[in-house]
């Protein structure tokens, strides 16, 4: 049984950060940052503002006096990133910096962080490859590692790519494929850009086993299967039982995009994997959670890990 922490979570109302808070709220005294209002029915302390203001941080740190710091906190839209690059640093690197400065000495510092730093030539990524980052969102967050490693020791980066259902605010990719298959909707999928996604709530469940074991450095926390959009898509269909006849298989290669994303983001998870004991979860399993959550408010949508997530590695 792990001590109770005070945790600081940022970007808390956004789709990683509100599960989060949800999750850690349980065993932990959490208090999130955010320019939004909490929105969860599980009541949460959020300070309001922008990271950016010139003293906010510090006013957070003595608030909050935090253990462990998780930062969410991000410019994650890529198109958006390579069109205003000065932001997307501003964001995604010197307030990453800042908040690495203004931590208490002994916080450890969770950084989430990307599966984009790649070149995307090779399948399963590995910590120990080299970043190679093609878009400027990846480039932002590959500083952002670098400030909190540089910062202090005591960190875990963790890369990931994930989907859920939001507050609303802003929809996330899987929630506007589902609306999109549900109302029989045109939608062009590529076949030939590939991602190993996980469902937000088993990475909060990861994420948090990271942390509380100990463990630190850079870990690859993603799904087990490599799949690619249209593979997903069609996933999501099946288990939401919802038709693809009004979905189209594309090419990356033919899309109008601002970012060069790199087509092949899969990432392996067997660092995880062997530290953990956790298993990589399938994608089919996380989309059959992932629909049966849609209608469950935040707070329901957390198990115990099950048999399922034990690893088979040994
Ligand atoms: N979603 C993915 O699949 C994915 C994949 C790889 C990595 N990540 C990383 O995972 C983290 C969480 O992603 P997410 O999808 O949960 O993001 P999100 O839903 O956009 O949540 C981030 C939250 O932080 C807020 N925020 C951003 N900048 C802020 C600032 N300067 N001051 C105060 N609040 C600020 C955002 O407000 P606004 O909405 O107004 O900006 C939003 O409410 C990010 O670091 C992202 O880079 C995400």
């Amino acid at each position: 049984m792990n001590a109770k922490r005070k945790v600081l979570v940022t970007g808390a109302c956004g789709l990683l950060g509100s599960h989060l808070m949800v999750s850690l709220s349980r065993h932990h005294e959490v208090i999130g940052v955010d320019r939004h209002p909490w929105w969860g029915d599980h009541p949460a302390t959020v300070l309001q503002g922008d990271l950016a203001t010139p003293g906010f941080l510090t006013t957070i740190m003595a608030t909050a006096s935090p253990d462990i710091i998780v930062h969410c906190a991000a410019m994650a839209n890529v198109d958006a990133c390579e069109r205003h690059p000065e932001l997307a640093y501003a964001c995604n690197a010197t307030i990453t910096r800042d908040l690495a400065r203004a931590a208490p000495s002994h916080a450890l510092i969770v950084y989430v962080t990307t599966d984009g730093l790649f070149q995307g030539d090779r399948s399963f990524a590995t910590e120990e490859q080299l970043p190679c980052p093609r878009t400027v969102y990846a480039r932002s967050k590959l500083h952002g590692e670098w400030d909190v490693a540089l910062a202090t020791p005591n960190h875990l980066i963790v890369r990931t790519n994930f989907y859920g259902w939001s507050s609303g605010r802003k929809q996330t990719a899987a929630e506007w494929l589902y609306h999109a298959l549900d109302a029989g909707e045109l939608v062009t999928l590529f076949d030939d850009f590939f991602f190993t996604p996980i469902y937000v709530v088993d990475v909060v469940q990861r994420v948090e086993r990271l942390m509380m074991d100990g463990h630190r450095g850079i870990f690859h926390v993603v799904g087990k299967d490599r799949v690619s959009k249209h593979q997903f898509g069609a996933m999501l269909a099946e288990a939401s039982g919802l038709s693809m006849s009004h979905v189209v298989r594309g090419s990356i290669n033919a899309a109008p995009m601002a970012a060069d994303r790199p087509k092949d983001m899969s990432l392996s998870s067997a660092r995880f994997e062997a530290a953990t004991g956790l298993r990589a979860p399938e994608c089919m399993s996380g989309l059959q959670r992932f629909v049966a959550d849609r209608d469950r408010p935040l707070s329901a949508r957390f198990d115990a890990i099950g048999e399922r997530d034990r690893a088979v590695v040994s």
